[in-house]
């Protein structure tokens, strides 16, 4: 069997590869408050762009689809032949095209322009718009970029985007096709600005939450395995089957997710066998083996993202006949994510006992089957052995 397509890597991430873990919190609320120039045209169509972008950044997660739209609405309103966003580095020292328009596009997102510089870099470091009606009577426009597409630039508008004062980037539209770019133009593309500084915020808070969990999920995991012996590579070994398990038994999209949590997270109750506090709020007096699944609940329980891990770690050493712990459920009763995690449980138990390769696949397939319908449930079973005839890469 080829290594499971969702868990491509050993590494612990915040969620299992291609699945996008649950947007947090964003700012795109805000958005509602943004497109509110005072000299915006009062035109229905410029108003309905403004709205269905507001209501983009609501619902899309892609920030380059999000930003393409926006330069192409203000090319659109503002009767202009090409447009580009541009984004401040991380050192804050230059300008990079996130967004240009045209055929050229490829070649100038590989150009950078040092803030002060150019026009679009004065903008930057003046934080404010700029009209250039005519580009060959404006000293700071050097061409570098006309050079570099085969674009000539006639004129243009530039606006910074700031958000809460901070500069964010710069958004421009070139060359009207007719007249000149006047204020209420400025206060439009300053209107798009506002939308596109919202979408790059909410995709860098969104990056950096995802960041921070998948940092704390591999520091939890390295103080799972360290809990007590034999546990190292436990906590993923145990993702990785379940996941495979329960992609073959074809689970719902969410239950996959969690049971990559659950693999991962079961054994973190072993953590509190010597933590007071948390066997007081159990009313457990001295831990032994069989508290392990409530501690781990203990610890997880009001973690929102792994609210659907815990039935499945709760319950991870029932018995489908009834005679587990800690619930005594039987059968369909318990959580089919704790039934996939109790077999995967069992099976590294043979690994912790020593057992590896060939010798350790073939005493899983027996475990496996011999506690078909009495430990384990029986289309677990029938899932695991198929996997475990050819585990290369998945345990
Ligand atoms: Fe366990
Ligand atoms: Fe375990």
């Amino acid at each position: 069997m080829a290594e499971p397509k969702k868990i491509t890597t050993q590494k612990v991430t915040g969620a299992p590869a291609s699945k996008p873990a649950s947007a947090p919190p964003s700012v795109a609320a805000s958005a509602a408050q943004a497109p509110q120039p005072a000299a915006a045209p009062a035109s229905s169509k410029m108003a309905l762009e403004l709205f269905s972008i507001a209501g983009s950044l609501n619902s899309t997660l892609d920030l380059d689809f999000l930003l393409q739209k926006i330069g192409a609405a203000a090319e659109q309103l503002l009767n202009s032949e090409a447009n580009a966003i541009m984004l401040v580095t991380d050192d804050k020292k230059h300008l990079f095209f996130k967004v240009a328009s045209g055929g050229a596009g490829s070649v100038l997102k590989t150009m950078k322009l040092p803030i002060g510089q150019g026009i679009a870099g004065w903008v930057a470091q003046h934080l404010k718009p700029e009209v250039v009606n005519d580009t060959r009577s404006d000293k700071r426009f050097a061409g570098q970029f006309d050079k570099a597409s085969g674009f000539i630039t006639r004129s243009l508008l530039c606006v910074p985007m700031l958000f809460r004062g901070e500069l964010v980037g710069v958004v421009e539209v070139l060359n009207k096709r007719s007249g000149v770019y006047t204020r209420e133009d400025i206060g439009l593309l300053s209107s798009l600005a506002n939308l596109a500084s919202v979408a790059i915020t909410n995709t860098k808070l969104i990056q950096e939450q995802k960041n921070f969990f998948s940092h704390v999920l591999e520091l939890l995991v390295g103080v799972i395995e360290s809990s007590k012996p034999n546990m190292e590579g436990h906590p993923m070994r145990s993702a990785r089957l379940s996941c495979a398990i329960g992609k073959a038994l074809e689970v719902e999209d969410y239950v996959y997710r969690m049971l990559y949590y659950a693999g991962l997270l079961h054994d973190i109750g072993y953590v509190a066998f010597k933590n007071p506090r948390v066997l007081a709020e159990t009313g457990i007096v001295r831990a032994a083996e069989e508290h392990h699944p409530i501690l781990s609940v203990k610890i997880l329980e009001g973690i929102k993202m792994l609210e659907g891990a815990i039935p499945m770690i709760q319950h991870h050493h029932e018995r489908f006949d009834g005679g587990g712990y800690p619930g005594k459920l039987k059968g369909d009763a318990i959580p089919i994510g704790a039934r996939i995690l109790g077999l995967v449980e069992a099976l590294e138990e043979l690994r912790m006992l020593g057992l590896r390769g060939a010798e350790l696949a073939e005493k899983a397939i027996q475990e496996a089957k011999a506690g078909s319908g009495g430990r384990f449930d029986p289309a677990v079973v029938e899932a695991a052995v198929e996997l475990l005839q050819n585990p290369d890469g998945i345990w």
